[in-house]
């Protein structure tokens, strides 16, 4: 396949969601702004008719629907995203609202290059209803956090965190509307600190450089 690529001065990303994308839709408003150091070449989607492809074409940005119903088994399905990965020049796999177990076939190109959004302080309440877990815990304090992804479910070296507080009154709804309101700026911010160059990671301990 032939590179679409057109902006080769920013660092491409791709966005790959299940759902809503308001993660997403963080990430196109950074970019309108014409600052950013990214661009977003490529948002694909594991479930038809995702919200997410309506805001990437939207903005004018190339979606697509890739369907794990469509391919005999997982490692075809993930053969098939990446080449879209490669047809747009991935340098970075953002994982907002993936609600799909990474397999090797995609994380043997990208391990080190995709990054996951997890709505609780990893290494608590891995999974998924991460703050319902959290509310059934009892937590004072939950977050979200962004980390690489590897192999594990969530377990990946974190890169950064926000924490909020749960207040007696919080039911897993409300406190999911809180950890995306710190979500969708962190998001902003660590594709941006990836995109400079100033991440970087040794084992399991994530620096960020001044
Ligand atoms: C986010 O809360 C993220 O932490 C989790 O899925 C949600 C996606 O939300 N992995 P959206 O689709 O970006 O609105």
């Amino acid at each position: 396949m032939e590179s679409t690529n057109n902006s080769i001065d920013k660092f491409q990303i791709a966005v790959l969601a299940s759902g809503n994308g308001s993660n997403l839709q963080a990430l196109i408003d950074a970019q309108q702004k014409g600052t950013a150091s990214y661009q977003i070449s490529v948002v694909i989607s594991d479930k038809s008719g995702a919200k997410a492809l309506e805001r990437a074409k939207q903005a004018g940005i190339p979606a697509f629907e890739i369907l794990p119903k469509d391919f005999i088994s997982k490692q075809e399905y993930e053969q098939q995203v990446l080449k879209y990965l490669n047809q747009y020049d991935v340098q970075l796999v953002v994982l907002a609202g993936y609600m799909r177990i990474v397999g090797p076939t995609l994380l043997g190109s990208y391990e080190g290059r995709m990054i996951n959004l997890h709505p609780s302080l990893l290494p608590a309440f891995q999974g998924i209803h991460a703050p319902k877990q959290a509310i059934d815990a009892g937590v004072k304090i939950s977050g979200c956090t962004i980390h690489f992804v590897d192999e594990g479910l969530d377990t990946g070296p974190i890169i950064a965190q926000r924490p909020v507080f749960v207040d007696f009154s919080d039911d897993e709804h409300t406190l999911q509307a809180k950890i995306q309101k710190l979500e969708h700026p962190l998001i902003v911010e660590v594709v941006e600190l990836i995109a400079q160059g100033r991440v970087k990671r040794d084992g399991r301990r994530v620096q960020i450089l001044m």
